[in-house]
């Protein structure tokens, strides 16, 4: 099984709220069609999800945010999926929508749901979950980022490949120069900081993606807007972006 997230930098236009690329999502679930072994897709907020997290002021840190900002943002979330769940079923596959409420309980995991996501995915159904607002309890709520569903399922799942597609090649030592670091091992590449993103962006980005290879499995990062290279990678034909390796 492998575990694939969809980031908002390429299924969004970031720059520009509300604004989904559906031509970048049909051509990548297009070639997902393509995959012969059971997936699980994991989508994040984009220019619905962070542009009204930014404008609550609403973290992943579990606090008591604003209310009609944890309404705003799960129902921007809400709208992001739909688009997304159609994409795949106007390609005549199976998605079946996933809320993170299904899994996750306060901020952990619920094991049992998530072992059941498996059986899903091998029933020839695609769960489809998203990085969404979340109640935490105590009165508080917090953002759940789409990278951090990606460790939380892979640690249980444990896949034999974990895909973040993004909207750059993969991870540069540098994003001045984009020279591509083709497998990360142990450099320390400059990462800019985005002001429209309340999950930490790159930054956490690898920091998630050097947790799932800690525990042994191998995470790629992949540009969305060639998604053939998602391809290449599944069938280890060739990378073409940034691998950490699993140890
Ligand atoms: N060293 C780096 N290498 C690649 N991208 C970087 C780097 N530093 C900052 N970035 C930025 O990180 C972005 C990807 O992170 P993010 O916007 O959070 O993606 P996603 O929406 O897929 O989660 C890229 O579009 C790029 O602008
Ligand atoms: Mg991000």
């Amino acid at each position: 099984m492998i575990i694939i997230k969809l980031g908002g930098s390429v299924i969004t236009n970031k720059e520009k709220p509300h604004s989904p690329r559906k031509n970048s999502i049909d051509k990548i679930v297009r070639v997902l069609k393509k995959l012969d072994e059971p997936f699980v897709i994991v989508h994040g907020g984009g220019s619905f999800g962070h542009y009204w997290s930014v404008k609550y002021n609403m973290h992943t840190k579990p606090a008591n945010y604003n209310s009609h900002g944890v309404s705003v943002v799960k129902n921007s979330m809400i709208e992001l999926n739909k688009i997304v769940l159609d994409s795949f079923l106007k390609n005549k596959l199976n998605p079946y929508c996933l809320p993170p409420t299904d899994f996750v309980f306060g901020n952990k995991p619920i094991t049992k749901k998530v072992k059941e996501i498996e059986k899903m995915a091998e029933s020839n159904l695609i769960p489809i979950t998203f990085g969404d607002a979340l109640w935490f309890g105590k009165n508080k709520s917090y953002i759940l980022s789409g990278d951090r569903i990606m460790s939380m399922l892979a640690n249980i799942l444990k896949p034999k490949l974990c895909v973040f597609v993004l909207n750059v090649d993969g991870l540069y030592s540098d994003p001045k120069t984009k020279k591509l670091i083709s497998e990360l091992k142990g450099e320390k590449p400059l990462i800019l900081k985005s002001s429209k993103d309340v999950t930490g962006g790159m930054k956490r980005k690898v920091e998630e993606a050097m947790k799932i290879s800690k525990k042994g499995m191998n995470v790629f990062f992949v540009n969305g807007n060639k998604p053939e290279r998602i391809i290449d990678a599944v069938k280890r034909k060739k990378f073409h972006g940034t691998l950490f390796k699993g140890k």
